[in-house]
């Protein structure tokens, strides 16, 4: 079982959750963050100069992903679906997976990948 975090902007959300959806992958968390990545914040030019925004909303989407799924194809249904036209833009975000051990539905103690 994999976890699956990925930073979009925040007017991605409907094109990536129709992706996930035309591919079979319906469970999802969003949340709300506001982060920054490698070269810090970004400049703006404002009616009073150049100031710099520290940290940038984004929305966080985090699945959990069962072994019977190809978690390629879900990779590739979120980036095409967060990237920017044409080529992408910076700040169309990052993807990051990990491992994960183990899962429990609450309901009846069921345990194992094929409750996610
Ligand atoms: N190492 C990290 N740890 C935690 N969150 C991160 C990390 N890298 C990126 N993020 C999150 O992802 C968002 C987008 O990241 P980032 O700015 O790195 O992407 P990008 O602008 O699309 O790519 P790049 O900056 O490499 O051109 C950040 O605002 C932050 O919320
Ligand atoms: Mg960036």
């Amino acid at each position: 079982m994999k976890k699956i975090e990925a930073y979009v902007r925040p007017e991605k959300l409907q094109r990536v959750k129709e992706a996930l959806d035309a591919i079979g992958v319906k469970s999802l968390s969003v949340y709300d963050v506001r982060g920054r990545g490698a070269q810090g914040g970004i400049k703006l030019a404002g009616r009073v100069g150049e100031y710099v925004v520290d940290f940038i909303d984004k929305l966080k989407l985090e699945l959990f992903i069962n072994c019977g799924t190809d978690i390629e194809a879900v990779i590739t249904a979120i980036a095409d679906a967060a990237r920017s036209e044409p080529n992408g833009r910076p700040g169309d975000g990052k993807i990051f997976i990990s491992d994960v051990q183990d899962a429990i539905r609450i309901r009846d103690l069921e345990r194992g990948e094929a409750i996610c």
